[in-house]
């Protein structure tokens, strides 16, 4: 465990955390975290999507400082304070020397859900006994290559001794994209920064899979498995059928296919599509506590956040990671209140045609 550094005084959003770590990170951190596939326009139009939706509030709600939003859900079984949890982002140690053992407790420290990645910087079993028995928000292993099935297996079985809340299997990246900045700065990786789940030497697993291979890990697993990466309405029902007990809406964060749609506009007709039969999830640009109102009001059930929390762990470590969530955190508070949604639920309403 490395001494976190002190958090900077003047860090007031998620865009000044973005702001100085763009200045503290080196260019090859500053490239894997920050860059998107190809000419960077899904990435933008990530944002951009939630910050052209408006909002039409209500008032005289009897909400306050006094009388705050109840926030809270139910997710997979388990509580959760608030909807949001931190999205699953390869190689932390790239960021802070502490990597996913400081983003996971931060995530704690704010009542966020923590996904923690295949290829991870830090061991699930870490993680796990790091937050301790007693989590206070669920836990999730990510996991790549359904197509090669046996190591898939073990490491699902891995995920489930630690602690394990679900499985949520990332479905858009049999291929990495195409990152020009990324593939510049490729010579400067850190010798010593592996994937913990991974065997030395071993690449990441990208043998082709099928409908057919989530449909095997649905029924292979004890734990609930959640499909990440759905655009399309007709794959949210394919990964339905396949037992999937949830579904991320996604383009990994802008990384991989560029001008594919932005999150906020796909939502809505994969919400529609799976007709409340699993919880809909979304990730992608959210930068601020009112897309997140917006991503429930469109119909989504909670929220994964990526890049900011890196900016936060490279400015401040688990400090820095535990104030971006609560600066959104405070944000969202705010924003319901001032839509006059007493719950999650009456997000529903809060969005002009
Ligand atoms: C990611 N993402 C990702 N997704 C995944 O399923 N497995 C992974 O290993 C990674 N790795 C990863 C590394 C880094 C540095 C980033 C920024 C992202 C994608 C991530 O889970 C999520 O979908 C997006 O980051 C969400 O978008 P925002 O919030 O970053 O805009
Ligand atoms: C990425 C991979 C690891 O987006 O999912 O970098």
């Amino acid at each position: 465990m490395s001494q976190a550094p002190a958090l900077p005084p003047d860090l007031f959003s998620l865009a000044d955390h973005a702001a100085l770590a763009r200045q503290r990170l080196s260019p090859l951190a500053r490239a894997y975290i920050d860059g998107g596939a190809e000419n960077g326009l899904t990435l933008a139009a990530n944002t951009a999507a939630w910050q052209q939706r408006e909002l039409l509030p209500r008032l005289l709600r009897g909400l306050g400082p006094e009388n705050l939003p109840d926030t809270a859900l139910t997710l997979l079984g388990r509580p959760l304070e608030w909807p949001l949890l931190v999205a699953p982002m390869a190689y932390q140690r790239l960021t802070h020397a502490d990597g996913e053992w400081a983003s996971a407790l931060a995530a704690q420290a704010q009542g966020a859900g923590f996904c923690l990645a295949t290829q991870a910087s830090v061991s699930v079993e870490t993680v796990a006994q790091a937050l301790g028995p007693e989590r206070r928000a669920p836990l999730w292993f990510q996991l790549y290559g359904l197509g090669e099935r046996p190591f898939a297996a073990e490491l699902a079985e891995r995920a489930q001794a630690a602690g394990c809340d679900a499985l949520l299997v990332t479905l858009d990246a049999p291929v990495q994209g195409v990152r020009d900045d990324e593939r510049r700065h490729a010579a400067a990786w850190p010798a010593g920064l592996r994937a913990a789940h991974l065997r030395p030497g071993q690449p990441p697993p990208t043998a082709p899979a099928t409908w057919d291979d989530l449909a095997w890990l649905t029924a292979h697993s004890r734990l609930p498995v959640v499909a990440k990466g759905i655009l399309h309405p007709a794959d949210a029902r394919l990964a339905l059928e396949a037992g999937a007990a949830a579904i991320v809406v996604s383009n990994h964060g802008g990384r991989t296919l560029d001008t594919a749609i932005p999150t906020a506009r796909a939502l809505p007709a994969v919400a529609q599509a799976v007709q409340g039969a699993v919880p809909v999830l979304v990730d992608g640009g959210i930068r601020r506590g009112s897309d997140l109102l917006k991503a429930l009001a469109l119909g989504a059930t909670a929220a994964l956040l990526g890049r900011p929390v890196l900016h936060g762990l490279a400015n401040a470590g688990p400090l820095g990671a535990a104030h971006v969530l609560r600066l959104l955190r405070d944000e969202f508070t705010a924003a319901l209140i001032l839509c006059g949604c007493r719950s999650l639920a009456d997000c529903a309403d809060a969005l002009a045609t």
